[in-house]
C-alpha cells in the first residue's frame, strides 16, 4: 500500500480525502495538539481493527474515542457525570481523555475489552476538521510502532508507518508534543491513569483530590492487572537501553560526566550539553527550566538516538510538577523504570 501525504495547508480538499477514507473503514494519521494519532472509524470493529494491525498493538490495550463536539458524547458514554461536566468546561477542547462508562454502540475491540470508553475532544482544528468530515466519532491512539516514541511531526508517522496505512494527513509539528492527559471516572474518586498536557494540579484545582495510580511510579508486571492497560508495556524506548538520572540539572549532569564511553548518548537539556560535546552522542531536548519545551522535543530527541552508533543512554529528567510529571514518565518509562535518584542518595 502507498501511503498518501496529504497538506491541507496547500489543499483545502486534503480533509475532504481524509474523511472519506475513514469512512471507508481505511486507517489514517491525523495530527493533533498532543501527537499524531492512528485513525479510524471507532464505530466499526473492521477499522479498529487495522489499527491495532499497523501499530503491532497488544490486543487488550483500549484506544482513546475523539470528538469534535460535546453532543457526541452522549452516543459513547452511558452517563456524563458532574466531575465530567467539570473536566470538559475547564479542559475541553485540549490535551484531556476522560474514561466514562461505554455504550454498547462502542465495538469492545476499541475499548480492548473493557466496558469503559476513553473519550477526548482535541482541539487542533484539523483534528477537528477531520472528525466532522468523517461524520463519526474516531479511534486514534498514538501514530508509532507499538513500543516506540511517539509521533509528533507527519515524517516520524512516515517513518513508522509507510507502506501499512492509507494516508497521513501533515498538520506540523504538535504544539504539546506529549499525550493527552488520562483521568478515570469510573471509580469512587477521579483517578489518573497517565500524565499528560493538563497537569495533575490543574485536574485538582478542577476536581479536589485526585487519586494518582500506582502505575506511573513503578513498573507493572506484564501479568498484573493495571487501569491503563497501555501503562504496562514498555514504551517510548530507542533501541539502546536508557537510565534515567534524576537530580538538579547540575547534579545528573556531573553524575553523567564521569561515566561517558566513546558509545555513551546522553539525553540532556540545552544548558547542559556542552558538558558533553565531542565526548558522547548528544541529543538536547530543550532548557533545564522549560518543562514545556521539553515536552515538545523529548519525542523526537528520543527517536534520534536511533540513528546513531549508541550503545547505552542516560538521561537527564526534569521535577514532577506541571507537565514535567509527563515528560518525566515517558522518560521513565523508556527506561523501563531504571533510574538513579541522587535526591535519594544525598538524603
Ligand atoms: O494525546 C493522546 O491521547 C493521543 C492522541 C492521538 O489523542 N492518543 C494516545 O493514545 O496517546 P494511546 O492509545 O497511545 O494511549 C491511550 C492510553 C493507553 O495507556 C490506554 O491504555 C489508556 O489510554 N486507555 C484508553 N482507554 C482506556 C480505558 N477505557 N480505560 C483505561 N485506560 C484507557
Ligand atoms: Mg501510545
Amino acid at each position: 500500500m502507498q501511503t498518501k501525504l496529504l497538506r491541507p495547508s496547500e489543499e483545502p480538499a486534503a480533509i475532504e480525502e481524509a474523511g472519506a477514507l475513514l469512512r471507508a473503514g481505511e486507517v489514517v494519521g491525523i495530527p493533533t495538539e498532543t501527537v499524531y494519532g492512528l485513525a479510524a472509524d471507532a464505530l466499526n470493529p473492521q477499522a479498529v481493527k487495522r489499527i491495532f494491525e499497523a501499530k503491532g498493538r497488544p490486543q487488550d490495550n483500549p484506544l482513546i474515542v475523539h470528538i469534535a463536539d460535546l453532543s457526541m458524547v452522549r452516543e459513547i458514554a452511558t452517563e456524563f457525570p458532574p466531575e465530567a461536566q467539570k473536566l470538559a468546561d475547564a479542559f475541553w477542547p485540549g490535551p484531556l481523555t476522560i474514561i466514562l462508562p461505554k455504550q454498547d454502540k462502542i465495538p469492545m475491540v476499541t475499548s480492548g475489552g473493557l466496558n469503559t470508553v476513553g473519550i477526548r475532544f482535541p482541539v487542533h482544528p484539523m483534528a477537528q476538521a477531520i472528525i466532522r468530515a468523517a461524520g463519526v466519532p474516531l479511534a486514534a491512539p498514538s501514530a508509532n510502532i507499538s513500543g516506540r516514541p511517539s509521533t509528533t511531526t507527519a515524517q516520524h508517522v512516515m517513518e513508522d508507518l509507510h507502506g501499512k496505512i492509507a494516508a497521513v494527513v501533515d498538520g506540523g509539528p504538535c504544539s504539546v508534543g506529549v499525550e493527552s492527559t488520562v483521568v478515570s471516572l469510573c471509580g469512587e474518586r477521579p483517578r489518573l491513569l497517565r500524565p499528560g498536557g493538563i497537569s495533575l494540579e490543574q485536574l485538582q484545582s478542577v476536581l479536589g483530590e485526585v487519586d494518582v495510580d500506582r502505575a506511573l511510579k513503578e513498573k507493572i508486571d506484564d501479568s498484573e492487572k493495571v487501569s491503563a492497560p497501555g501503562m504496562k508495556y514498555r514504551h517510548y524506548a530507542p533501541k539502546a537501553p536508557v537510565t534515567v538520572v534524576f537530580g538538579t540539572p547540575e547534579a545528573s549532569a556531573q553524575y553523567i560526566a564521569q561515566r561517558l564511553g566513546q558509545h555513551t548518548g546522553v539525553l540532556c537539556f540545552d544548558d547542559c550539553a556542552q558538558l558533553f560535546c565531542g565526548k558522547a552522542v548528544v541529543e538536547t531536548f530543550g532548557p533545564s527550566d522549560d518543562e514545556a519545551q521539553q515536552a515538545r522535543e523529548v519525542f523526537d530527541a528520543l527517536r534520534r538516538f536511533d540513528d546513531t552508533d549508541c550503545t547505552e543512554i542516560f538521561a537527564q529528567c526534569p521535577p514532577s510538577r506541571g507537565i514535567g510529571l509527563a515528560v518525566a514518565n515517558r522518560i521513565k518509562k523508556a527506561a523501563g523504570f531504571h533510574v538513579i535518584d541522587l535526591t535519594e542518595e544525598q538524603a
